[in-house]
């Protein structure tokens, strides 16, 4: 299989070596980002460039530059904008031939719409300490947050850049639905600190002790832990929703043949095993033969929502939910 792969990445390097080059818009932590280059290069010899950008903002650029694209490959940041990028025809779904190694509930849950690259859940990110100097008891759920205790001490992502803040309103109106979910979106407004540009950002805010609750992937505050912030991660207790961060093609790609050696050699083991390698990125990757980090949250034990994909992937539910938020929450006076 190994030596397929390896052909096949030969033979497109090949096909496209007058041009050897692959942009890249890269919506995970830059660190990876900008280790995908040098691996890559060293795996095919083929360049790679990227630009990092978070998933909302990345799916407003390849909207934005459809007709007349710059980058080739859409690597990672939370499914739901991949999936609208390919309902608008600004993706085009490209079949790797390694598909079957991809674990197969990511594989049926997305169908053949863009390429699952890893998976993880949303949490709280919490500074236990600093909420134990103020006297502020550990939040646990979701409705939690929503209380006045916690005024100046959460932190989010804002919708209109981040992938994740979109999979955070999208689980909370799937838990409890549009009408006590944006209830709710209110509340924690009132106790926002800030929000950040992106997803990964707020961790390092709870970490730096500049607020105490970080509303995030949880797979991100295992790298602040790791990196010595003092942070633990707490699984709400009403449930939660995840992602299964996506890999595209670009539609009319410039360098497609390019494009496709990059989407052949990122979904091998090889490839995946090098965001937790960094230190850096500590997703369970698509591929079955990618060992899981053991630092990994354990999704099996985490009380996952059954998260609906196609819809909350539809670009017409997606605009109206980040437009509702942007015009009803973010406005309000706090
Ligand atoms: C972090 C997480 C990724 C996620 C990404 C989304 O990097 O580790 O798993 O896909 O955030 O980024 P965004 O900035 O769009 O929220």
């Amino acid at each position: 299989m190994k030596r397929l792969i390896g052909l096949i990445i030969a033979i497109f390097f090949l096909g496209g070596a007058a041009s050897a080059q692959v942009s890249l818009l890269c919506s995970p932590g830059n660190e990876w980002c900008e280790q995908l280059g040098p691996h890559f290069k060293e795996a095919t010899g083929i360049d790679l460039d990227y630009v990092r950008m978070s998933s909302s903002e990345g799916l407003a650029r390849l909207r934005a530059e459809s007709s007349n694209p710059t980058f080739d490959v859409w690597f990672g940041g939370t499914g739901d904008p991949h999936l609208v990028a390919f309902n608008e025809g600004v993706t085009e779904f490209y079949k790797p031939s390694n598909w079957e190694e991809l674990l197969p509930g990511l594989r049926n849950s997305v169908g053949e719409t863009y390429i699952p690259l890893y998976t993880g859940a949303i949490g709280f990110v919490v500074n236990e300490g600093l909420l134990a100097e103020e006297g502020i008891d550990v939040p646990n759920c979701w409705a939690d947050l929503t209380d006045p205790q916690y005024k100046g001490l959460l932190a989010m992502p804002n919708p209109n850049t981040s992938g994740t803040s979109y999979t955070i309103i999208a689980t909370l109106i799937q838990i409890f639905g549009e009408d006590v979910a944006f209830d709710m979106l209110k509340d924690i407004h009132q106790n926002i600190a800030q929000y950040t540009k992106s997803g990964g950002a707020v961790g390092l805010l709870a970490g730096r002790g500049d607020v105490g609750v970080a509303i995030q992937f949880l797979h991100d505050g295992v790298k602040y832990t790791k990196q010595g912030f003092p942070v633990t991660n707490i699984a709400p207790c009403e449930g939660t929703g995840f992602e299964i961060g996506g890999l595209s093609l670009v539609n009319n790609a410039p360098h497609r043949d390019d494009a496709i050696a990059f989407i052949e050699w990122a979904l091998t083991p090889e490839a995946q095993k090098i965001a937790a390698e960094l230190g850096e990125s500590f997703q369970v990757q698509s591929n079955m033969n990618t060992p899981v980090p053991p630092e990994s949250p354990d999704l099996d034990s985490l009380n996952l929502i059954d998260y609906d994909f196609e819809h909350y992937g539809d670009p017409a539910v997606r605009n109206a939910i980040v437009d509702k938020w942007t015009n009803e929450v973010f406005p309000i006076p706090r």
